[in-house]
């Protein structure tokens, strides 16, 4: 087996992790992973933007309020403050590195607003704020002399180094660096390093409807599962209101800046319907509550979509701030300055993941974590628009940090690393399932643990997992391994952790809405926590 060593290794090229990738570069070799090209990433797709106080009206009071508001109950205050006052200086970062904002004509950041926002205050590239950080962060990273990036390579597995006589995670358990297959090759190699940082993005591929890319399958996740880490909070997936729907283009997002700028949702029959949901804050409500009055109205009409409609805006207005929307529905036949745009709810985000602390460690040595697939307590039951990239900057420059200036949380210099057992058997008619077992897997999460849930649907949903995983751990062990094997392995652990989350959350709260306890529970108001050792609602 090839065995490829640096001080780093880091898994993952979105936001997080080019940019915690970046930071410690200078002073140490990185090996950077990703599974697919740089374009496939959720960071590449982000539309609305980054939020940071700038503007004058604006607080950080504010800012933490709105978060806390959000994440009804469940946000960790010192997180969110830490995060929210790092807002500025990750869009002066971002800037260093080349990226460049929308600015208006006197100089300064135009300022966009979002559901569950008091004021303007998200940073953004036009309506394409992702993809101009993505080229300017993939610029830097693949011109950088310490750093090596591989494509095409998926971390299928952490690689552990227990403590003397344990077989199981103690304080000194450490992680020091992952299997990882040449997806090209269909050859495993290690990779390894003092220190891992995961940064694998999200999970929305465990249902039909997301606005995420084909990578978001949870792995690094189920890798610090799997390793016996505490993974938190799975139960809590934003669903956004405004994916496009469209027979042709399945995974568009419309931003909710569109909102934030006038845009208004009307039901099939012309209605605007949000103040009947929110008479407040109307179409810019949070958005759980914006998805699920899109679901009742859908339910209650029978309809497959609600319509935004921009068409009251001025024609130049919405072209200027929406560019990419606006040439994208254009190739679609709509013309969003004169026709309504049909939207439906999708899943969009993960709040939980893997518990991380305030510099990004994890409690294996020689592990940290970034980005989406962490949970570090900003989002608590609900993420405020337009806070993830922002969680993910901030923690980036804290972990780097850590890293360059301590080294106790480092694994100690890799020793010899065991062989991967191949299995080296291949039969086409059964890999032929996987396709079916993933569609079979995503409908009825949608069903069943999807914007609203029930005790009843949970526990169909339980009787289906196991019986899917059963069937998908006995193709994992006994077939030849592949990209597909291993996402399909994967994504359906996360499903299988999303679900249990949701049944021991017998309340409504946030993101987890569930009919037969409708109402948020103030003895429930702790995190959900599993692990291989135990499972429950802990603070
Ligand atoms: P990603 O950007 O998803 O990157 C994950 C990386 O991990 C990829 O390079 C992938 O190849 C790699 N990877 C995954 N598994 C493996 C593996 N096993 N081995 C090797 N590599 C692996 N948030 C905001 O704050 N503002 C917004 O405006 C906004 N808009 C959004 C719009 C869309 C359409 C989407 C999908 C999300 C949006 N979000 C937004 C959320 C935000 O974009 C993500 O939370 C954030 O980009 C996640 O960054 P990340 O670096 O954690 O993961
Ligand atoms: C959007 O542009 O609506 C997405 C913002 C986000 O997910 O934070």
């Amino acid at each position: 087996m090839q065995t490829n060593q640096s001080d780093v290794l880091v898994i993952g090229g979105g936001i997080a992790g080019l940019m915690f990738a970046l930071k410690v570069a200078d002073q140490r070799k990185v090996n950077l992973l990703l599974k697919d090209s740089f374009e496939e990433c959720s960071t590449q797709y982000a539309q609305g933007g980054i939020n940071a106080v700038l503007s004058e009206g604006d607080s950080f009071d504010a800012h933490i309020e709105d978060t806390i508001n959000c994440g009804y109950g469940l946000c960790h205050k010192e997180v969110v403050q830490t995060v929210v006052h790092g807002g500025p200086k990750a869009i002066s970062e971002l800037v260093e590195l080349g990226v460049s904002f929308t600015r208006t004509e006197h100089g300064g950041y135009e300022l966009h607003r979002e559901g569950g926002h008091q004021h303007r205050r998200v940073v953004h590239a036009k309506d394409a704020t992702g993809a101009e950080i993505m080229r300017a962060l993939r610029e830097k990273a693949s011109t950088h002399p310490n750093i090596t990036v591989w494509f095409d390579y998926i971390a299928i597995d952490l690689i552990l180094v227990y403590e003397a006589g344990s077989k199981t995670l103690t304080s000194k358990t450490q992680v020091v660096g992952a299997y990882v297959l040449d997806a090209k090759s269909n050859r495993v190699h290690a990779f390894t390093a003092q220190m891992t940082y995961l940064a694998t993005g999200g999970i929305g591929k465990i249902y039909p409807y997301t606005s995420n890319p084909r990578t978001a399958t949870g792995d690094g996740i189920v890798m610090a599962y799997r390793a016996g880490l505490d993974v938190v909070n799975m139960e809590f997936i934003q669903f956004h209101p405004t994916l496009l729907h469209h027979h042709s283009e399945r995974k568009f997002l419309i931003s909710e800046a569109l909102r934030g700028q006038g845009g208004i949702l009307r039901n099939q029959a012309g209605e605007p319907f949000m103040a009947n949901y929110h008479p407040e804050l109307r179409d810019l409500a949070p958005r759980d509550v914006v998805a699920r009055a899109i679901d009742s109205e859908l339910k209650r009409t029978g309809s497959e979509c609600v319509f935004l409609d921009m068409t009251q805006l001025p024609a130049d207005e919405v072209v200027d701030h929406f560019p990419t929307i606006y040439k994208k529905l254009l190739t679609l036949g709509i013309d969003i300055t004169k026709q309504q745009i049909p939207v439906v709810p999708a899943a969009h985000y993960s709040c939980g993941g893997v518990r991380v602390d305030l510099d990004g460690k994890t409690s294996c040595l020689g592990l940290m974590a970034g980005g989406e697939c962490t949970f570090t307590g900003l989002h608590g039951s609900n993420r405020l628009a337009s806070n993830s990239l922002l969680e993910a900057a901030v923690y980036a420059h804290r972990s780097a940090d850590y890293v360059l200036n301590h080294s106790s949380h480092n694994a100690s210099p890799p020793q010899a690393v065991a062989d991967w057992v191949y299995h080296n058997y291949s039969d086409e008619h059964e890999e032929s399932l996987l396709d079916p077992l993933w569609n079979e897997m995503k409908w009825f999460m949608w069903n069943y643990v999807g914007i609203v849930r029930s005790d009843k649907r949970l526990q169909r949903a339980v009787r289906r997992i196991q019986s899917l995983r059963t069937e998908i751990e006995e193709s994992y062990w006994n077939f030849s391994i592949s990209k597909d094997l291993i996402e399909l392995r994967n994504i359906s652990i996360i499903a299988e952790l999303v679900i249990r989350s949701a049944v021991v959350r017998k309340e409504s709260r946030g993101l987890n809405y569930n009919v037969d306890h409708p109402a948020p529970n103030p003895t429930m108001a702790k995190d959900t926590c599993i692990s291989k050792a135990r499972q429950g609602l802990f603070r």
